[in-house]
């Protein structure tokens, strides 16, 4: 009798890798404090009450709090207005306590996202998602990054996976994800593909893959029939089944036992996102001090 032997993926453990990284920033965000007296601090505005927003907000308070950061949280109303708004982002911008603003997305409808991003002063806008600094990363000189696709560089850097000359698919063209993931990609030399709703043949793209990036937002899209024997494999994914349970992107029962390493869901990506955001929120204060001397 046959019997065929699977091999499983190293699983790349994004909530240690995370852990690593924020030691690291709590120590200079302490150095900081030791220098200049300042936090670095964090405003988050919330509006509305979308529960999934509300997790992701309570998680950068606590992970503020872990690393020494002041923050604070604006709960605004679901029915509140473009001008007010505007006005909560205004009075942070002037706040010298506060260092990097972030507005929780989705907006309720009536809001329209481009002009309260357009509205955050460029070097406290810690997601990376002000035209300016979108405009920096193309050009490849940047302050922030957006902070998933910063958080899988990282990542990929602290596995050793190198990027230079490899066949690079990033699948979901996102301007928060998928499209500044692939200008990273680039920077780092790999040649890259960007895949959508309205790409024929995903499956012979995808299976091109050494590292394959997928950000796509349905449950177990990418299958292990999608993945190229020995490719690494990220899922940006975080979606949830009608049992309740949390899934990414790629199947990981299929693809784990075709790819040489894969990132879990959850425990992958996700905490090297909020991880980032602190990065850059020190970041942010580090310039800001620099500006004033
Ligand atoms: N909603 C989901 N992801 C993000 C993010 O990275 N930043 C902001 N501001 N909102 C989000």
């Amino acid at each position: 009798m046959s019997r065929t032997v699977k091999t499983m993926a190293k699983i790349i453990d994004g909530k240690r890798i995370a852990e690593e990284v924020r030691e690291n920033i709590a120590s200079r965000a302490a150095d900081f404090y030791g220098k200049y007296g300042i936090k670095p601090g964090l405003a988050v505005i919330i509006v509305g009450d979308d529960p999934a927003s509300a997790v992701y907000v309570r998680n950068k308070k606590k992970a503020c709090e872990q690393v020494g950061f002041y923050s604070e949280v604006h709960e605004m109303s679901a029915d509140a207005t473009m001008e007010e708004l505007l006005e909560k982002i205004r009075a942070l911008s002037c706040d010298e306590k506060i260092h990097g603003i972030l507005v929780q997305l989705p907006l309720p409808g009536h809001l329209d996202e481009n002009r309260v991003i357009a509205a955050i002063p460029p070097e406290k806008d810690v997601d990376a998602f002000h035209v300016q600094n979108t405009g920096k990363i193309m050009l490849g000189k940047y302050d922030f990054l957006p902070c998933t696709p910063a958080g899988i560089m990282k990542m990929l850097e602290h596995e050793n996976i190198g990027i230079e000359g490899r066949e690079c698919v990033v699948v979901g063209r996102s301007n928060i994800v998928g499209k500044p993931m692939a200008m990273l990609l680039l920077h780092a030399n790999g040649t890259v593909t960007i895949c959508h709703s309205k790409t024929r043949n995903l499956a012979e793209i995808t299976k091109r893959a050494d590292i394959l990036v997928v950000a796509v937002g349905k449950a177990d899209f990418i299958t292990g029939d999608m993945v190229k024997d020995g490719a690494v494999v990220i899922d940006v994914g975080m979606n949830r089944r009608e049992d309740g349970k949390l899934t990414g992107d790629v199947d990981f029962e299929s693809v784990s036992e075709k790819a040489s390493a894969i990132t879990p869901v959850p425990g992958g990506v996700g905490p090297m996102t909020i991880t980032m955001l602190l990065e850059n929120t020190l970041t942010a204060a580090e310039l800001a001090v620099k500006q004033q001397r």
